[in-house]
């Protein structure tokens, strides 16, 4: 179980403090999909990154399992388990994709392996294995070989900063399918940060943030009715779709 404690994020911008995260708590327990969305800018990816320790908050903490990680570095938080997929993927010029995704998976995986894990994202492994991970690849295509990097390990809990962004229609739907499979699994939690109505619906519960504070938190049935009414502002794709 993962548990955020009153994280408050409070970086200076021009030597005066901005408010970015203000007292967020919240748990994501065994085998979750929690669904966090809310309007740009409310400070969605900034509390993903305050959870792997990209950023480091001005107060609160965060518990793995009874653990306190908040002291932990990224690579200290990634052995623990935890797997984070970036918004914007960073691109790593040098290095094959083949190479980044051992790298990811923690040992030399053999090349039926780099084949599956492609695959499973759309990716045909002839055409990606010996590419390099730089500004050659596409949007998308970066999108894609990031989220087949964190399916090549077993983590206890997977953050995903908006898997569906540039993505095209037909992997988006196997992206859908891989993430329900992992629901299903219920080996690993997940957090899916997200404003496409198809992925909102795969939650168990769904946290909405804005301002820096949570909107609301329950389970789909109680909150999704909320979004589609658009209550608490226009946050998801497809929202004018009443339900
Ligand atoms: N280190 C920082 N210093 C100053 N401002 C920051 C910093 N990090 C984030 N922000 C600001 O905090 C706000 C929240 O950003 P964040 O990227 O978390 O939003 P988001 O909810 O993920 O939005 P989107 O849906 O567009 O991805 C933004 O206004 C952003 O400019
Ligand atoms: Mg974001």
């Amino acid at each position: 179980m993962l548990e955020v404690k009153n994280l408050v994020f409070h970086p200076l911008e021009n030597g005066l403090e901005k408010s970015i995260i203000e007292d967020v708590s919240f748990t994501v327990e065994d085998g979750e999909m929690l669904v966090i969305t809310g309007p740009n800018g409310g400070g969605k990816s900034t509390l993903a990154k305050l959870m792997m320790g990209i950023e480091t908050p001005d107060e609160g903490s965060i518990f793995m399992d009874g653990e306190d990680i908040s002291h932990y570095r990224i690579d200290e938080r990634a052995n623990a388990g935890i797997g984070f997929a970036f918004q914007q993927p960073p691109r790593f010029k040098g290095m094959t994709v083949r190479r980044l995704l051992s790298l990811a998976a923690g040992c030399e995986l053999p090349e039926n392996k780099c084949c599956d894990y492609l695959s499973g994202v759309g990716l045909c492994a002839r055409e990606y294995l010996d590419r390099e991970v730089d500004n050659t690849l596409s949007g998308g295509e970066m999108k894609r070989l990031e989220i087949a990097t964190v399916l090549a390990k077993p983590h206890k809990i997977c953050i995903f900063d908006e898997p569906e962004a540039g993505i095209d229609l037909w992997s988006f739907s196997m992206l859908v399918k891989q993430f329900e499979q992992l629901h299903a699994d219920k080996k690993e939690s997940l957090i899916l940060i997200s404003h496409q109505e198809r992925i909102i619906q795969m939650a168990d519960r769904i946290m909405v943030v804005k301002d820096g504070k949570i909107e609301a938190l329950d389970t789909k049935e109680k909150v999704l009715p909320g979004l589609m009414n658009e209550d608490i502002g226009c946050v998801c794709m497809n929202a004018s779709h009443k339900a």
